[in-house]
């Protein structure tokens, strides 16, 4: 078979821009879900070290759920009066943000109730308030329990 010079340039582009749509749509798939991986840490690794994400998640969780959530695992009992064992939470929304350089209100109470020694409040004791929340709950809970506080 005899074709002219001019139709195997032709068909070679069209190979090249075949070529070319395929490993285009292959690194689309390839970077989609690495972008969404970043935004959740498990609970249990401690403070995040977004504090933009933070906010973001916290203004979508459920405070009703949060509320149930600390009066049954026990937060109620050391964090509802003024002489309880752990300060009051009166008020704990204004506070939040004050209590660590660096820190907004939703980072420091995440890092409050997953690692509670990482900042002890003045005239408290370290190892009182249990360590294990971030184990015992689901990081949601965490932050179903931050929207509630952030509404008292
Ligand atoms: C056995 C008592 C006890 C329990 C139960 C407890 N805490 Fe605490 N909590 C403390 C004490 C004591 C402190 C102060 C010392 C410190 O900063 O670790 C504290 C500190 C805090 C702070 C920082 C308060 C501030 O004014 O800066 C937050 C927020 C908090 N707890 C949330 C919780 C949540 C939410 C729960 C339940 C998931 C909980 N705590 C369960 C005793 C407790």
């Amino acid at each position: 078979m005899n074709f002219p010079r001019s139709t195997g340039i032709v068909i070679l582009f069209a190979l090249f821009i075949v070529l070319l749509s395929v490993f285009g749509s292959f690194s689309a798939l390839v970077n989609i879900p690495s972008l969404q991986l970043t935004r959740t840490p498990h609970a249990s690794q401690g403070t995040p070290t977004f504090t933009v994400g933070i906010v973001e998640v916290v203004q979508h969780a459920n405070p009703q759920h949060g509320e149930q959530l600390f009066n049954t695992v026990g937060c109620a009992g050391c964090h509802l009066q003024d002489n309880g064992a752990g300060p009051n939470m009166n008020g704990i929304s204004g506070r939040a943000a004050t209590r660590r350089e660096g820190y907004n209100a939703e980072s420091y109470l995440y890092e409050s109730i997953t690692s509670p020694n990482a900042f002890v409040v003045n005239e408290y004791q370290a190892g009182v308030m249990p360590q294990n929340f971030a184990s015992v709950l689901s990081q949601q809970d965490v932050y179903d329990i931050i929207a509630y506080l952030l509404t008292k």
